[in-house]
């Protein structure tokens, strides 16, 4: 069960005269009043009762007070705290009556429930590591963090490098109309020497026909007495000629041309192999930087799940760049009263012995507002102690120079003295 204070006693303490509040043990005790009447003073007050020496304040004695501060704040846990006497000397005494002292009261106190603009003032950084520091998380966030971060870099320079690659294959040229790969003169000679071969027949061919010519004439000539052999020479004479008249040659200057733009077609080709081997290298480079976008997604889903599964002080808290969240917003983007209740819901878990926190300023807040952080914070279990400017209902207890002015005022037991000095802001001018 956490400490809350049951009631307050207060006299002489900075602006207050005299003053005694029991706060509600749940939700919010409003302490209303006007400008410089002692709202603030009221919660020095609880600071110095319970937080010790170093929350004294430096004019602690009110200014025209006969006697010295005299402060008692009772506990739930049936603690008494007193201060009195020259010095203020602390006195706790515990529910059986034995004396203690602030080491006892430190191991149930958060000292940034006492101080809660500490808490809303540090860095937004401090915050997040505040809240992990409290679920629990912090080291392996800082893991994740870490490895998401190389990975980011990492895919940072890849991109850079299938960028550059990809512009330099852009840039380089290329041929249509050539083959895919580099073409080899030995196949063009043995189709010319084939065909050299050919003609080399053909060659043979018109010879025969010369010597069948040559015959005829030899025969012609020696008619008479070779008729048949005439006959005969005139025949083959015939069909050498009929066969050598179908003959045709064929070309081999395609060939010879390609042969000498070889060269010229293999620089082509070696020319679109190496733009061909630059894109697949660029290719190659965007699919390692696609590949990082899927693990750093991965480890931010690890980060997330991280933070959601642990056990959060306040539903829709979360830590995005190692800076604390609300619903999705930084710190400098939630309203006055989402930070309060994040400040408060992070420094209760602080030390969930202590089960209350003191507010000072609820200006901010309109009495809707006011009234759903009071809901919210009685659904926590938890007492707040707040001041306003205001003389509203939402007040528990409205201070006026210095003493209780409310319904809900509880008779000081002490009476208070004489009012000594006339102060110029008491006059209700402001
Ligand atoms: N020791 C003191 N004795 C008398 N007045 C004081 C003392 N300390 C501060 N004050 C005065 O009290 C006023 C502020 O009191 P505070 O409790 O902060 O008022 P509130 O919060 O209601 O505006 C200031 O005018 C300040 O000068
Ligand atoms: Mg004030």
């Amino acid at each position: 069960m956490s400490v809350k204070i049951n009631t307050l006693e207060f006299e002489n303490v900075k602006r207050i005269k005299a003053l005694a509040l029991e706060p509600s043990p749940n939700g919010l005790t409003v302490i209303g009043g006007r400008n410089n009447q002692g709202k603030t003073s009221v919660l020095d007050a609880i600071c110095w009762a319970l937080g010790g020496e170093k929350y004294r304040p430096s004019q602690a004695q009110r200014e025209g007070a006969l006697l010295p501060p005299t402060l008692k704040v009772t506990l739930s846990n049936g603690i008494v705290v007193e201060r009195k006497g020259k010095n203020s000397a602390l006195k706790v005494t515990d529910p059986n009556g034995n004396k203690s002292g602030q080491q006892l009261l430190n191991s149930f106190l958060e000292p940034l429930a006492l101080d809660l603009p500490q808490f809303m003032n540090s860095s937004n950084k401090d915050k997040a590591n505040t809240l992990l520091r409290i679920i629990g998380v912090g080291d392996k966030l800082d893991e994740l963090e870490r490895t998401e971060k190389e990975m980011y870099d990492k895919r940072h320079a890849i991109g850079q490098i299938a960028d550059q690659k990809a512009k330099y294959a852009k840039e380089m040229v290329s041929y249509e109309g050539v083959p895919e790969i580099p073409i080899s003169a030995s196949d063009l000679i043995a189709q010319q020497q084939a065909i050299l071969a050919r003609n080399g027949e053909n060659q043979r061919k018109r010879q025969l026909k010369a010597q069948y010519d040559y015959e005829l004439e030899q025969a012609r000539q020696a008619l008479d007495e070779a008729k048949r052999r005439y006959a005969q020479a005139q025949a083959n004479a015939q069909t050498a000629a009929k066969s050598a008249e179908d003959l045709v040659d064929e070309s081999t200057a395609e060939l010879e041309k390609n042969i000498a733009d070889i060269d010229t077609i293999n620089t082509k080709v070696r020319a679109n192999l190496d733009k061909m081997k630059a894109e697949e290298e660029a290719k190659g480079y965007r699919e390692q930087y696609d590949a990082l976008t899927v693990q750093i997604e991965d480890v931010r889903k690890e980060k997330f799940d991280l933070l959601n599964n642990a056990d959060l002080p306040l539903r829709g808290l979360s830590v995005a760049d190692g800076e604390l969240t609300f619903e999705g917003q930084k710190w400098d983007n939630m309203s006055g009263s989402q930070q309060l209740r994040v400040a408060t819901a992070i420094v209760r878990k602080l030390n969930p012995e202590c089960g209350f926190v003191l507010l000072d300023k609820l200006e901010q807040m309109d009495t809707d507002t006011l009234k759903e952080f009071g809901q919210w914070l009685e659904s926590e279990g938890l007492q707040a102690i707040a001041t306003r400017v205001s003389l509203g209902e939402e007040c528990s207890i409205i201070i006026e120079d210095g003493y209780a002015a409310g319904e809900n005022a509880i008779p000081v037991p002490a009476s208070p003295e004489p009012e000594v000095i006339t102060q110029p802001w008491n006059t209700g001018k402001f």
